[in-house]
Parts: structure tokens; C-alpha cells; sequence
């Protein structure tokens, strides 16, 4: 679940903590793209191509939820909806502290649910504002890493106990590993290896006895 990442489950729900950004983002020597900008058209059909693919795969009922913010919207409602799903709510992450600008400074973060019918939650207790500061950057493995607590929220909501979250956009891994955390499976999609290689590794050491497993990398292949 990013102004471009997202979640999703198949036995629950699929999730995007984020899609990638519109535009050049960088973590440590590893690019997003490996072409220069995305652009927003760009980042809107890559979103709504993974999106037609995670429908496919989603059980009934179920969520898709995307992180983006307050500009991409227009953009991204459109593209969503034309893959099938339904508009269901939308969830603002309260970072509870504002970012850097003028006027009125950013301080929060939109997650787009979109749904595959009519959907099951897990819980009565979900609300559609999630208050948690984000990660610091002396905290991250990842440019756009997700705080693990508004993941767990999302996915106590989302994702029944022993269903599975499914991240196409899984960077450094939060989302699986808050998945495995609140008891639910876990898959995650990653095109930069080093990134994927952060992902097994918090995993480890965050889930010492349910490592994640890798497969091959597109590179690999
Ligand atoms: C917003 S970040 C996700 C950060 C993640 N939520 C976290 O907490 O670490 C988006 C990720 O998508 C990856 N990505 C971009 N395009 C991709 C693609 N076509 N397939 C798979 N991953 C991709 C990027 O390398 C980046 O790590």
C-alpha cells in the first residue's frame, strides 16, 4: 500500500504500501525505475495494470488498498475503479507531525480502498483514520518505508486471521512483516534486489522463525 504504493490479499485483500511515486525517487544507489521519471499517466496505467492482475487473484469480498496522496486521486480514482473494483472508503494516515513547505504544511497520507464486492471485515473496530508518526530516517531501510502500526491497522481491518496479503510494491517489506506479525501470509512483489534483499533480511530479523522465502529476481531469470 505509496503517491504510489499499494496492499493487497488474495485470501483477504491485496495491498499497496504505496505504489511507486510519480517522478524520481531514490533510495541509496537504487532507482525505482530504470527509466528517468515516471510520469503521472505512467504511474496511473502501471497502477491500474497491477490492479486488473490483483483483482484476479483476490478472493470475493475483499480490499485493495492504495497509498497515494492528496494530488494523485483524480488521477488514480479513475484507473482504479476501471479495474473492477468498487470505491469503498478512504483512510487518511495522520502523521501527526508536519512535513517541510509553507502554508499548510503536509502532515498526512491517503490510502484508497477499493473492493472485490461486498466486503467482509475481520473487525468492528477499524476506523478511517490511522494516527502514527512515520519513520524517521534515521529509522529506514527505504525512502518510502511504511510504520509497521499503520500496516497492522489496515490489515487487523482488511485481511481475516490466516488470510493473505499480497504487496506488488513491497520495497523493504513492512507490510509482509506486519502481515506475518497480526498472524496473516504474506507475498511480496519487488522489481530493485537490493530492495528485496532488505525485505529478507528485516524479515529475519524480525520474524526470526518465519523468514520470508525469495524466489528469482526478474534480473535472475
Ligand atoms: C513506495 S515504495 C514501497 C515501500 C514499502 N511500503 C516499505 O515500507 O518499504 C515502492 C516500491 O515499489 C518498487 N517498484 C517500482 N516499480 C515496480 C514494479 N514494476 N514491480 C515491482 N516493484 C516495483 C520500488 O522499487 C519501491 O521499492
Amino acid at each position: 500500500m505509496a503517491a504510489g504504493s499499494s496492499f493487497a490479499t488474495t485470501a483477504g485483500s491485496a495491498g499497496s504500501s504505496g505504489p511507486p511515486t510519480a517522478g524520481r525517487m531514490a533510495s541509496g544507489d537504487v532507482e525505482w525505475f530504470s527509466a528517468d521519471n515516471m510520469t503521472t499517466g505512467g504511474l496511473v496505467w502501471l497502477i491500474r495494470a497491477v490492479l486488473v492482475e490483483a483483482r484476479r487473484v483476490m478472493r470475493p469480498n475483499r480490499s485493495a488498498l492504495v497509498f497515494t496522496d492528496w494530488r494523485m486521486v483524480p488521477h488514480l480514482a479513475p484507473a482504479l475503479e476501471s479495474s473492477g473494483l468498487r470505491c469503498r472508503n478512504m483512510i487518511v494516515w495522520d502523521k501527526m507531525s508536519a512535513g517541510l513547505g509553507m502554508g499548510f504544511k503536509p502532515s498526512h497520507e491517503i490510502i484508497l480502498e477499493y473492493t472485490n464486492g461486498v466486503t467482509e471485515y475481520a473487525t468492528k473496530d477499524g476506523q478511517n483514520v490511522i494516527r502514527a508518526r512515520r519513520v524517521t530516517s534515521g529509522e529506514r531501510d527505504h525512502a518510502c518505508q511504511k510504520p509497521l502500526e499503520v500496516l497492522a491497522k489496515l490489515i487487523d481491518v482488511a485481511v481475516p486471521e490466516g488470510g493473505a496479503v499480497l504487496d506488488p510494491f513491497c520495497g523493504s517489506g513492512s507490510t509482509l512483516v506486519a502481515a506475518k506479525q497480526r498472524g496473516r501470509r504474506a507475498i511480496g512483489i519487488e522489481i530493485a534486489e537490493a530492495h528485496a534483499e532488505t525485505a529478507a533480511r528485516r524479515s529475519s530479523t524480525l520474524l526470526p522463525n518465519t523468514a520470508l522465502t525469495g524466489g528469482l529476481t526478474a534480473k535472475e531469470d
